[in-house]
């Protein structure tokens, strides 16, 4: 718990390419709402996304654009603590401790480290102890709290489990965060392909709009984005995925309800401009709060984030060091 009584929340995202609407709709939305009603701390999580082969720079670059997008959104730094993974070195210790509690076979479950290893020539060790670097980032905050995608469930429920083991064998040293997923981040499903979800891997741009996407690119996508040929506008995300998606972008958008929402239309065609035009109302501000930040004002806010990010994370590890008494 942090020290202000209120609990403490820390969540992570990788600067591994451009911050897309299923990332904003998804998790980082939430981001900006939970600096309300918890101490949050956000990291950027440049070390996960060396997980897979990279050209060098490409992260350092990709690391000062996704924390101007950050900001853009909505994350204030004099709310929440925004920094970057690599530079506070307790992550990289941490992670080896907890690799030591954790076990093969727990790795091997995890889905993410399934997909993203599929079909690939190269698959580093990293990629499969990645959860464990997770769960460090997560304990070295003594977080209680972890706003994620839906798709970080499984991640959340390892931490708990290795964090619970460590406590077990070493005693009560890390705090275990909450099991419940606190926030309900929209599922956003890529707009050419609705049965997966909206991602930066995706086959074609054009099924996924990107924060960076004018509002001339985003009324050509929704235009083209697919839907289904039985005409009938109904929230149905199993049946009409295509559909009901656009009622989920629309509703996020809105903060209505999907079905409610789906009353009102007859037709695709006007269900399809008014998504547009919500999207672009939400984005506008995002847009020119963008345009105003320049890369040193950027990067002065992650300097002063990791010095906060410091201070919490050392005397959590130096309790680490303690309980499992190497020599000193
Ligand atoms: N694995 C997360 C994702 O792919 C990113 C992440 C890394 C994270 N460390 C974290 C999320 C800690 C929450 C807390 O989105």
């Amino acid at each position: 718990m942090a020290t202000n009584d209120l609990p403490r929340a820390f969540s992570g995202i990788q600067p591994s390419g451009e911050v897309h609407l299923g990332n904003y709709l998804g998790a980082l939305r939430n981001w900006v709402s939970t600096q309300e009603t918890a101490d949050s701390i956000y990291c950027i999580v440049d070390l996960h996304a060396l997980s897979v082969p990279r050209e060098p720079g490409e992260i350092g670059r990709n690391t000062l654009s996704l924390a101007a997008d950050l900001l853009a959104i909505g994350i204030d730094p004099e709310k929440s603590t925004l920094f970057v993974q690599s530079n506070v070195r307790e992550h990289t210790e941490l992670a080896w401790h907890l690799q030591c509690v954790a076990a093969f076979g727990e790795l091997r479950r995890m889905t993410q480290f399934k997909d993203k290893s599929e079909d690939q020539s190269f698959i580093s060790t990293a990629l499969f102890t990645y959860p464990a670097l997770q769960a460090a980032d997560i304990v070295l905050y003594d977080s209680d709290i972890v706003p994620v995608g839906d798709d970080q469930r499984q991640h959340i429920e390892f931490t708990r489990d290795i964090v619970e083991r460590f406590n077990k064998r070493f005693g009560d040293t890390l705090v275990v965060p909450q099991h419940r997923i606190p926030t309900a981040g929209a599922r956003i499903r890529d707009l050419q392909n609705p049965e997966k979800k909206m991602s930066k891997s995706a086959e074609s741009p054009q099924g996924v709009i990107f924060l960076s996407d004018t509002p001339a690119q985003i009324e050509k996508k929704m235009k083209r984005a697919v839907t289904d040929n039985d005409g009938e506008v109904r929230f149905d995300p199993e049946n009409k995925p295509g559909v009901s998606n656009l009622l989920t972008i629309l509703a996020t958008c809105t903060d209505a309800d999907p079905a409610v929402l789906a009353e009102q239309y007859t037709q695709y065609g006007p269900l399809k401009t008014d998504t547009a035009a919500a999207l672009i109302a939400v984005l506008e501000p995002i847009w020119e709060r963008r345009a105003q930040l320049d890369d040193q004002t950027t990067a002065e806010i992650l300097r002063v984030g990791a010095d906060k990010a410091r201070a919490v994370a050392e005397p959590v590890m130096e309790r680490v060091r303690d309980a499992v008494q190497l020599h000193r």
